[in-house]
């Protein structure tokens, strides 16, 4: 059994709360959220960016076809439970289950890596769309990696400062958005477990249900932010850093994990010097009704 399997079998069944049948969206603050609605002459366009391609293939990521090699296929197989319950038969039996926060216990095992490489695969598949929110606000290294770090995002949606169409911006891989982290906050934490939190995370993935919306956040050990994070989202992909990260520290971040029903580890940097072929991939799910 690995040290993943052993962390998270202590950890305890969660139960998951089906939404609320017909439940009104309370979408104060967030109206703009599905320009849609809105009649086409009053559409408000989203920017769009050029990724600097070569910047993610000179870290080692994956090509925006995401087709060829191992590290696409890797990502296949990583992908596939999470598009699973995403979009599944079990679908409306997790809350958010189409929100999924990228997180590892401590810094550099590879979140904004993961997170990329997720979002580029499934970007690739030819009915997914995915929206990728930088929510490590404090050490933007994602709006940094696509040269969007001033860029108004996350923080000014929460501040009720910008709307979504003015901070979502929509890039030239045809199935990927992107949302910055925004500004710096001095009370970035409070605003991540803040009520408006709360409610964007429900209307984003209410209004879009097709859509994978993915979160590159901080370390759970580091700060409080990729907790709170974990309870607005359906599914929590933990990276750990392969050989490196001791057993006891993962159990730690599993336990703090426990709001999240759904919780699936990637095991990072398998090979020595990581620069090639890197996962091993273990998942394990939990269900109240199984
Ligand atoms: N599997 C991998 N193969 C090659 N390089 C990797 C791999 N995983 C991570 N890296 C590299 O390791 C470094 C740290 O990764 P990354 O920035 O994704 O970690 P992080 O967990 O997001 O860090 P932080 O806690 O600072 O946000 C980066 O330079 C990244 O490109
Ligand atoms: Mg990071």
């Amino acid at each position: 059994m690995s040290i993943i399997e052993k962390a998270l079998e202590k950890q305890e069944v969660i139960g998951i709360q089906a939404p609320p049948v017909g439940e009104e969206l309370d979408r104060a603050g967030f109206q703009d959220l599905s320009e849609e609605d809105r009649p086409v002459e009053q559409r408000v366009k989203s920017p769009q960016i050029k990724v600097n391609v070569e910047k993610l293939l000179a870290q080692g990521m994956l090509s925006p076809d995401a087709s060829q090699g191992k590290l696409a296929e890797e990502y296949r197989l990583i992908k596939r439970p999470l598009l699973l319950n995403a979009f599944g038969e079990n679908r409306n039996k997790i809350n958010n289950a189409n929100l999924i926060l990228v997180t590892s216990s401590l810094p550099g095992e590879g979140k904004t890596f993961t997170a990329v490489n997720l979002a580029l695969s499934i970007a690739a598949e030819r009915d997914k769309t995915v929206l990728l929110v930088d929510a490590d606000v404090v050490k933007p290294a994602l709006s940094r990696l696509f040269g969007v770090e001033n860029r108004p995002g996350l923080i000014e949606l929460l501040e009720h400062e910008a709307t979504f169409a003015e901070v979502l911006l929509r890039t030239d891989i045809p199935k990927l958005t992107l949302l910055p982290s925004g500004r710096r906050h001095p009370h970035a934490t409070e605003l991540l477990a803040s009520e408006a939190m709360v409610q964007l995370a429900g209307d984003m993935s209410r209004r879009y249900p097709d859509r994978v919306i993915i979160f590159d956040s901080p370390p759970l050990l580091a700060t409080t932010q990729a907790s709170v994070l974990a309870t607005h989202v359906g599914q929590v992909l933990l990276v750990v850093e392969s050989e490196s990260t001791p057993q006891y520290i993962v159990k730690e971040a599993v336990e703090m994990l426990s709001s999240c029903a759904l919780v699936g580890c990637v095991l990072n940097k398998t090979t020595q010097g990581f620069g090639l072929g890197y996962y091993y991939y273990g998942y394990k799910y939990y269900y109240s009704n199984e």
